[in-house]
């Protein structure tokens, strides 16, 4: 049986397609190539490229392939777009999981796995780590976004013969350890890669945001999550659902924080380079410390992750960004030698 993952061209959607790849299972990508790259996908998942939301093609896609799991990536995901573009985010976060969520159970498929946020929870009374049972107040449109999707499946699983997974991302970074793919997307907005970036003098520094949090060094405490323990923790969530494991939301973090100062200071240390640090103010919707409790996956899923470490985190950010920069030189000088021999 395959596993279909929607946005398998983009960031996290590309390691699992390749985690799903070493783990033994046939992948099918559906991407639209929005924000994603064709060559992220791996060579030997079957590509199709479209949106989640056209339903004619997924009818398509679940009658070629024999799929007995939807794992849904595809989405919109920067929280200051999502405020100035709301009913975008609505349609391609809210509609289209509607859409696709419809057309698998239409198929007959059981097994959907859905990429969430901690953005569900928005602010908290107080920083301690967030259990999935916390109150759900998001502050902007993403995070409302994906709570209603997470609500949609939840009344789908009741209803229907279907079970679901959603899992609750914390701050996803890093990149693939034997370096197939990363984080690629132009303008990122992410802490570890914009100071990645800044490292290897692609930008001329960072911004903090914000020095007079609550914190013990005043800027913004996070969870930071290698993408290999964020995809191994669907692959877990995979298994689970085909032992026939019950409807679970599960956050999905290390459950300790660090500082945006602690991460710079890392990202100078891995590297080796230092670049300039400008104190700013706050970001309007920051919260001041975002952690994970993250018992409930480490229980149900029995997930135990591997690279529960920031220097490894940043390591594998840091070769990504040298990979992306070199494949940059290497297309600058392709386009030059086709210039150079084109007929005019
Ligand atoms: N930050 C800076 N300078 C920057 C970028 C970020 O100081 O240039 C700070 C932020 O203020 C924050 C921390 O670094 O304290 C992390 O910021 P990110 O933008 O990397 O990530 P966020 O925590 O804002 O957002 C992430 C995801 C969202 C998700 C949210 C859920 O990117 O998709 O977590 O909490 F909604």
């Amino acid at each position: 049986m395959a596993v279909l993952v929607t946005g398998g061209a983009g960031y996290i959607g590309s390691h699992m397609a390749w985690a799903l790849l070493d783990a033994g299972e046939e992948v099918v990508v559906l991407d639209r190539l929005s924000t994603g790259f064709r060559w992220a996908v791996p060579p030997a998942a079957r590509f199709y490229l479209g949106d989640v939301g056209n339903m004619d093609l997924l009818a398509q896609v679940f009658a070629e392939n024999r799929i007995d799991a939807v794992m849904h990536f595809a989405g919109s995901i920067v929280v200051p777009q999502s405020v100035a573009h709301p009913l975008e985010y609505y349609d391609n976060n809210t509609s289209k999981t509607r859409l696709l969520a419809e057309a698998t159970i239409a198929a007959g498929i059981k097994h959907f796995v859905f990429s969430s946020t901690a953005a569900v929870y928005g602010d908290q009374p107080d920083d301690a780590p967030v259990l999935e049972s916390a109150p759900l107040q998001p502050k902007n449109p993403y995070g409302q976004s994906k709570l209603m999707a997470e609500i949609m499946l939840r009344d789908a699983a009741s209803a229907h013969d279907f079970r679901f997974v959603a899992l609750r991302y914390f701050n996803v970074a890093g990149a693939d350890p034997q370096g197939r793919t990363g984080l690629s997307t132009v303008g990122a907005t992410h802490l570890i890669k914009i100071a990645v970036e800044a490292a290897l003098a692609q930008r001329s520094g960072v911004d903090i945001f914000g020095t007079d949090y609550p914190t013990p060094d005043g800027t913004g405490i996070r969870d930071y999550i290698h993408v290999s323990d964020l995809v191994e923790a669907h692959l877990r969530a995979l298994s689970y659902l085909r032992r026939g494991g019950e409807a679970l939301i599960a956050n999905c973090g290390y459950g300790r924080g660090y500082s945006v100062l602690e991460v710079l200071q890392t990202v100078m240390r891995v590297s080796g380079e230092s670049f300039d640090v400008r104190y700013g103010p706050r970001r309007p919707g920051d919260a001041a410390s975002v952690v994970a409790n993250a018992t409930l996956a480490r229980r149900l899923l029995d997930w135990t992750p591997r690279h529960d470490d920031l220097e490894v985190i940043v390591q594998t950010a840091l070769a990504w960004e040298r990979h992306l920069m070199e494949r940059k030189i290497g297309d600058l000088r392709e386009l030059r030698q086709r210039l150079a021999t084109a007929a005019f």
